[in-house]
Formats: structure tokens, sequence, C-alpha cells
């Protein structure tokens, strides 16, 4: 058995009066050993699934506007932005002064009580949707979310069938693992009879067709699957508009509108997973739904909305929302901390215009990094929108191998450059950049040219 035991509690303080334990020993020898202690804590107490990144993973102590900061005071350019969460930058004073009053005033309470700060929230994000949607409920996560959106469709329609796509990521609990792609499925358990259906991927598309072409069989398929492989009767279609963990795979532009058109005629619900694409991340609207022009039954949230403080929720059609006829409740859910970051990060947004920088900036995002791929035949694809851009990594452009040993090597090789970016994909080899939207131009130079020195490095390994 692992001994928990030894070393003692770490020190009160900050982590920077750490004391020198260790007498003759230099500042950086200290460091590096404080550093192969925690890991090594974390390796002990910890659960095992809970994965770190990097060969050498690093403690980041600090964050300011766009970078952040490791234990040995290092800066990076942060470019996955805590998995897509911080859209607003770390640190913003505007944010922070707002949640240090509300830590001074009251925490929590429940939702037994009225929460100022959370009806203003729900009336905020009703104003942000289409007027259908009119309830919201709070909780606080992406996965919790999602539950409950597939909870109220579920009682709404008295069907425990589910319609999602292949490479989804919908959370890590029961039903939501058992809507997502194959490495997150922890059981194959699940409350729900999930059907997955081909994926919008045109890099990959299931079909090997070529867009716009392929008469989108991805949209057909959908009908397929409801009229031979369900009871012709399931609870919701749920989706990610781009999606996340699947490694930001870009539907073509009239893919939701074509299934919309399905779901409509056998009166199916659509729940739009836009955990990961909300608050004005993609740049060309809002939300997820606004960009491919339809209009979802549910609008599933989390991540991005306090900017990093946990909160998660659902808005939905009144029919659905009232579908829950028990008693239930969330004990934390838009609690006072919660909402009133939610709110102070939402007013940062609009007041500062990020959604059209994240547009802007995007666009050169994307445009840089295909100046990249003609000098690097392992960028197989470039993809996304605003803020949200994917770089998927190839063994070479004719075969389209995934090449994730790629991505490893050039995560590693960014850190060492300054430069933060995630990962993602069915394979592991699709660069994520999800910066906070305020990046600008020589942002993405400084990035561009930290992944430039990583992928020369990573192609000559
Ligand atoms: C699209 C999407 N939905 C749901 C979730 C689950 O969110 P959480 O990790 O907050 O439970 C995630 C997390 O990455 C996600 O990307």
């Amino acid at each position: 058995m692992d001994d928990v035991s030894a070393p003692a509690t770490p020190p009160a303080g900050t982590y920077d009066d750490l004391p020198d334990h260790h007498g003759l020993l230099s500042a950086a020898a200290v460091a590096e050993s404080e550093h192969a202690d925690l890991l090594r804590r974390h390796q002990a107490s910890l659960f095992p699934s809970v994965k770190l990144n990097f060969a050498e993973p690093i403690e980041l102590r600090r964050g300011e506007r766009q970078y952040v900061y490791d234990a040995d005071g290092r800066q990076y350019l942060d470019f996955f932005g805590g998995i897509v969460s911080i859209p607003s930058g770390h640190a913003i004073p505007e944010i922070t002064d707002a949640i240090k009053a509300q830590v001074d005033r009251m925490v929590h309470t429940t939702t037994l009580f009225l929460i100022r700060s959370q009806i203003e929230l729900a009336e905020r994000i009703r104003a942000m949707t289409p007027p259908k949607l009119d309830k919201v409920l709070f909780v606080n996560s992406g996965s919790e979310a999602n539950e409950a959106a597939f909870m109220i469709a579920s009682l709404a329609r008295g069907s425990g069938e589910l319609i999602a796509l292949r490479h989804a990521y919908h959370g890590r609990s029961f039903a939501t693992g058992g809507a997502s792609q194959t490495p997150w499925r922890a059981s194959n358990l699940s409350p729900l009879q999930v059907h997955h259906v081909g994926n919008p991927y045109c890099y990959r598309c299931p079909w090997e067709k070529t867009y716009p072409s392929c008469g989108l069989l991805c949209a057909r398929d959908v009908e397929q699957v409801i009229t031979t492989s369900t009871s012709g009767h399931p609870a919701a279609f749920v989706a990610e508009p781009i999606q996340g963990v699947g490694g930001f795979v870009t539907p073509p532009p009239e893919y939701f509108v074509a299934v919309k058109e399905i779901l409509d005629r056998h009166g199916i619900p659509f729940v739009c997973d836009e955990v990961q694409t909300g608050w004005g991340r993609i740049g060309v609207a809002d939300f997820g739904f606004q960009a491919y022009g339809v209009e979802p039954d549910v609008v599933v949230f989390a991540k991005g909305l306090a900017n990093g403080v946990p909160i998660g929720g659902v808005i939905a059609t009144d029919e659905l929302a009232s579908s829950i006829r028990s008693l239930s409740l969330s004990t934390f859910g838009g609690n006072p901390l919660a909402t009133t970051a939610a709110l102070a990060n939402l007013n940062y947004i609009a007041t500062h215009n990020l959604r059209e920088n994240a547009r802007v900036v995007g666009d050169y995002l994307k445009e840089r990094l295909w100046g990249l791929a003609e000098r690097y035949g392992t960028i197989g694809d470039v993809r996304g929108l605003g803020l949200m851009v994917g770089v998927e990594l190839v063994a070479d452009r004719t075969s389209k191998v995934p090449a994730p040993e790629v991505a490893v090597r050039v995560l590693d090789g960014a850190k060492r450059r300054g430069l933060l970016v995630g990962k993602g994909g069915l394979h592991g080899n699709v660069l994520r950049l999800s910066p906070p939207l305020i990046i600008d131009r020589s942002d993405v130079d400084a990035a561009v040219e930290a992944l430039d020195g990583a992928l020369a490095e990573a192609s000559a390994a």
C-alpha cells in the first residue's frame, strides 16, 4: 500500500514561502525536489483515471490575463484556458473584485432562498437565447447539466432512448459517459439506450465522401437511425455544435438545419450541448446553434460561463422543464458566488466586445496555421470557428493516419517554448487551441512561432 503519511502535510502559508527543508541544496534543486514530491503525492492520493499533461507535469500557481505562471515563475501563453473555460482571461479585476465582494458578503445559501444574482443570470440567459427557451436550471458542471437535459427530455417523452453523435463528449457521469466517445466511456452500462449516428466530420467522413457533393449523408443518417434502430419515439437528439473533446470537429454549415428538419418531422427535441461553444467563443455568434441557424429545445452550458468558477445549467422550454414532477434541487446550483462571477464575466465579455475579437483574431489564427501547414505535412486539417481552433496531426496527408505521438511531442515542445495548448480527438492527435478571447494578433504570432519550433522538433524526432 502507498505510504500516505509521508511526507507530512504541506507547510501552511503560500507556496511562495515554502521553507528550505533541504539545507545545502540550491534553490533550483529544492524546487525540483518539491515538484517531484508533489507529483508523487498526486499519484498516491488521486484517482489514477485523472491524467496529467506532459512528460514533466507542471503546477500552475498564478494567472494574469492570457498568461499563466508555473511554480518556478515561468510564464506561459495560455492557449487552452483551463480546457475552454476562461473566456475573459485570468485574474481580471472587474471579475475578481465582484467575486471577492460576494465572498465577503456570503458564499452560499441554497436554492431554498431567493438568490438575486441567480435570478438575474437566468433572465440574462433567457435574453440571449430564443424566446421559446424560458426556464433555467443551474447546477455545478457540464456533466450534471447534460444529465438534467437528458432527464427532462426522457421524462417528457416517456422514453429512455437518446440519439448522439459519434466522437461526442457530454461528460463523465453515468448517462453522459454513455453518450460519449469510446476513450471516455468508463462503463458499458448507462441509464439510457444511446444510438450513435455518423459524425459530420468532413476530414474523416464516415462514408468517405467529400463535402458538398456528399449530399449530407451524415444528416440523413439521423433519420435512418430514428426509423431503423429506435422505437421511433426517442427522448432527444443531443449534439455539440462543434465537438470539443472529439477534436474541434466542425460540421458543415447546413448540417444542423437538415437535422432539425428531420427531428421536427419526428417530434424529437434537440438538446444542444454548448458547454465549450457558448458565450462568444466561436466569434460569429454567442452560441453554436445561432451560428448554424437552428433553435434547440434545450441548451446546455457550463465551463466558460463564470470564467473558471464552477457552474453549469440548462435552459429549456417550459414544457420540458415542467416534466420533473418529483422533488428536485441542486444544493450549490446557481449559488451566490457562482452566479455573481457569471454575471461579472458576461458583462466583461459584452463590454469588451470579446465575441467580435474572437471572430477577428480567430480568423487570423487559422490563416497563420494554414501557413504552417504549407511547411509541415503532418498538419492534415485546420478547423473551427472563432477562438476554438483544432489542428489535426497525421502521419502524412495522403494516408491521413492519425499521429498522436507527434501531438504529444508538439504539446511538450510548445510548453518548453512558453505556450500551453490542449489536445483531443478519438486518437489524441488533434491540437486544441482555445485561448482567452482577449488575445490579439501579437499573441497569435507568438503562439504560431512556438508551434513552428515544436512542429519542427517533433517532425525531426
Ligand atoms: C461539450 C461538453 N459537454 C459536457 C462536458 C462535461 O463538463 P464537466 O467536465 O464540467 O462535467 C464537457 C467537458 O469537457 C464538454 O466538453
